[in-house]
């Protein structure tokens, strides 16, 4: 898939077919999340990729979907079939904040699962807690955020936010209209 293609038809994804996802394809999502760009180069992070079938459930117990939507919440059937789960260390980064990193590492994820056929769903709503217990963490690794993962089953679209309303909203399909800001107003001009 072109570059660009990918970046502007990236949209989050909350309902999946349950097509597994190759072990190797999982893996190359975290070798690229490797090769993003970290300040410093100190390349905190950890990856834990979770796809057996009852960590999955205790995995979606600890997470939160789609706060705009009346109904947006994955359904038994609908759910990932994989998730990595990004962790930060602090023996690497001690005053363990990991935004950027999780930023540049998300990010990359997301557009490699494209080229895959893969769509996926950032989780920043998340019990942290639970997290660290079913991965059952050591103490320097911490839960930064996590991205779902699966073959798609839901079309989402951008659409230009009017009267700055963030607000995504389904239609009568059951598409996502994601509401971005036009070029115009974000182009800072002196
Ligand atoms: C840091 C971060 C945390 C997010 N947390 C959640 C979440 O917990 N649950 C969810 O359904 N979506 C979550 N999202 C997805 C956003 O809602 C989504 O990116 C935003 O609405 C724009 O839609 P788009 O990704 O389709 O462009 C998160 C995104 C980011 C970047």
């Amino acid at each position: 898939m072109n570059i660009l293609d990918a970046i502007l038809k990236r949209r989050s994804i909350r309902k999946f077919t349950q097509q597994p996802i190759e072990s190797e394809d999982l893996k190359e999502l975290v070798l690229c999340a490797s090769r993003a760009a970290y300040p410093a180069n100190l390349q905190p992070l950890k990856f834990a990729i979770v796809t057996e079938e009852t960590e999955r459930e205790q995995l979606f117990a600890c997470t939160k979907w789609a706060g705009y939507l009346v109904d947006g919440s994955p359904k038994e059937g609908e759910r990932p079939t994989a998730y990595i789960v990004m962790l930060g260390d602090s023996s690497i980064k001690a005053n363990s904040d990991f935004q950027v990193e999780t930023g540049a590492a998300g990010t990359t994820i997301l557009l490699a699962a494209m080229e895959k056929g893969l769509a996926g769903c950032w989780l920043g709503a998340l019990s942290r807690d639970g997290i660290r217990e079913l991965l059952a963490l050591p103490e320097n690794l911490h839960v930064t955020d996590v991205i779902a993962l699966g073959y798609p089953a839901q079309h989402s679209v951008p659409v230009e936010m009017e009267d700055g309303n963030v607000k995504y909203y389904k239609d009568e399909t059951g598409t996502i209209h994601v509401p971005k800001r036009p070029l115009d107003e974000i182009l800072y001009e002196k």
